[in-house]
């Protein structure tokens, strides 16, 4: 068993260490957070993520996962060191690596023996060969190490099935020696055939932020075609349908909606705009996907003024917080988009979600917090569905319609038919297929 350690906990990092676990390694996860750690060591896990607390607990049980806050002892111990700490985006939009390198100083100060470092949080390309430098500037054995390039790509809501199932491994070093051992690292995902590729480190960290902005753009592509959709009478998820049938353009990411939202696309993508400006390079299109998502985050307004023209004093129901389901993270959720522009307008807003209320109350302590989406809806001019949460696919839409004072319905995902809700009797607007009940 090769030993381990994964610094950060958050989803990233704690998928990491318990996937890791799962093929078979010896892993540590490491948190400065006392609490976090404090949580996983009493067997329970500090974020919500579908099916990732039977996976950490299988590898405690099975003594290859554990948990520390000593981030020293820690390292010595390994020979592969996972940074998988937070980038968030910093005041300019580059994104802020002052956690990486805490973890590239210790890793460096507590060398005792050959280690690799490996960079699994997404970083500017450059950020490979600093680490290197930095490592060098602080250890005092020049040559027992290597740094590597390892990209995630686990969405949340579905990381575990990402990581146990990925469609690729990227793996970015100049070092043979530390390619062996990665390898080794993803025994059990190569000898399934997951497609395994060995770049160097540039190549591996724009891997990432491509990947991430060429969704984001495909997303706001068919966002676009959905607002005109809205205009001239077509539907958006039968052109969505269609187009994906070419194997070139494939189905997936293809869901017209509120915008993206999240952790990774909206920073990712000020960051990767932030890298080719450092580099004198102009990003045309990844610059015009941020411009056209913001526009489509305040849309969901415009789309409820069409039907609604005055919102003074009117009561909105606010169907989902979270920037997708099965998750509790409201970083970047249109929602928080939206809110405050209703508020503007003279709206107030009872929300529920069902789990990421908590999360939002730090951003939004005042609102009207309600327990289910009936309470939620109970008195409303108009509801608002903004995240897809399963429990919303199948509301009672008569008990809904009498608890709405007036039968308005603003669905930005796309989880009800316009006709069936046309003949339900409800002022139904969706996104790119409004049109198509009339
Ligand atoms: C994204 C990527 O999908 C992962 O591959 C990547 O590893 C991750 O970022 C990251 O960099 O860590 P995530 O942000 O968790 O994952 O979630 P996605 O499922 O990609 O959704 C992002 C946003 O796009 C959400 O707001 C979602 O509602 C929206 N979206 C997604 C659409 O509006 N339409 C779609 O068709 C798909």
């Amino acid at each position: 068993m090769k030993k381990i350690c994964v610094v950060g906990t958050g989803y990233v990092g704690l998928v990491t260490a318990a996937g890791l676990a799962d093929f078979g390694n010896s892993v540590i996860g490491v948190d400065i957070d006392e609490s976090k750690i404090k949580i996983l060591q009493k067997g329970g896990i500090p974020i919500y993520e579908p099916g990732l607390l039977e996976v950490v607990q299988r590898n405690v049980r099975a003594g290859r996962l554990s948990f520390t806050t000593d981030i020293d002892q820690a390292i010595q111990d390994s020979k592969v060191i996972f940074s998988a700490v937070g980038t968030p985006p910093g005041e300019g939009g580059e994104a802020d690596l002052r956690a990486v390198w805490a973890v590239a100083t210790s890793f460096a100060k507590n060398l005792n023996n050959y280690k690799v470092f490996i960079n699994k949080s997404t970083v500017p390309v450059g950020t490979g060969k600093k680490t290197l430098e930095l490592i060098k500037k602080n250890s005092e054995k020049k040559d027992s190490y290597d740094v590597v390039s390892n990209p995630e790509f686990l969405r949340e809501g579905s990381a575990v099935g990402d990581f146990l199932n990925p469609d690729r491994v990227v793996v970015g070093s100049r070092s043979e020696k530390a390619q062996v051992i990665m390898k080794d690292v993803y025994h059990a995902l190569i000898i399934r055939g997951v497609p395994y590729v060995e770049t160097n480190i540039e190549s591996a960290e724009l891997i990432k932020y491509s990947s991430n902005a060429f969704l984001a753009v495909k997303i706001t592509f068919i966002n676009e075609i959905a607002n005109l959709c809205d205009i001239v009478g077509g539907d958006v998820s039968e052109i969505a349908k269609a187009m994906g049938l070419d194997g070139r353009i494939s189905p997936k990411f293809l869901h017209a909606g509120p915008g993206f939202g999240g952790s990774c696309f909206p920073k990712d993508t000020m960051a990767l705009v932030e890298i080719f400006k450092e580099h004198g390079v102009k990003s045309r299109v990844v610059e015009a996907t941020i411009e056209a998502n913001e526009y489509q985050k305040e849309g969901v307004v415009a789309k409820l003024r069409s039907v609604m023209p005055d919102l003074k004093g009117k009561t909105i129901a606010i169907l989902g917080l979270a920037f997708k389901p099965e998750t509790d993270d409201t970083r970047f959720s249109p929602t928080k988009v939206v809110i405050p522009l209703l508020e503007k307008e003279g709206a107030t807003v009872q929300v529920y979600d069902p789990v990421a209320s908590d999360d939002f109350k730090r951003d939004f302590p005042n609102l009207d917090y309600k327990n289910n989406a009936y309470d939620a809806i109970e008195g409303a001019d108009a509801m608002v569905l903004m995240t897809e949460w399963n429990e919303f696919r199948s509301l009672d839409m008569k008990r809904v319609k009498k608890l709405l004072k007036t039968p308005i319905f603003i669905d930005t995902r796309n989880t009800y038919d316009p006709r069936d809700m046309r003949d339900k009797g409800f002022t139904f607007v969706c996104t790119g297929r409004t049109k198509c009940a009339y």
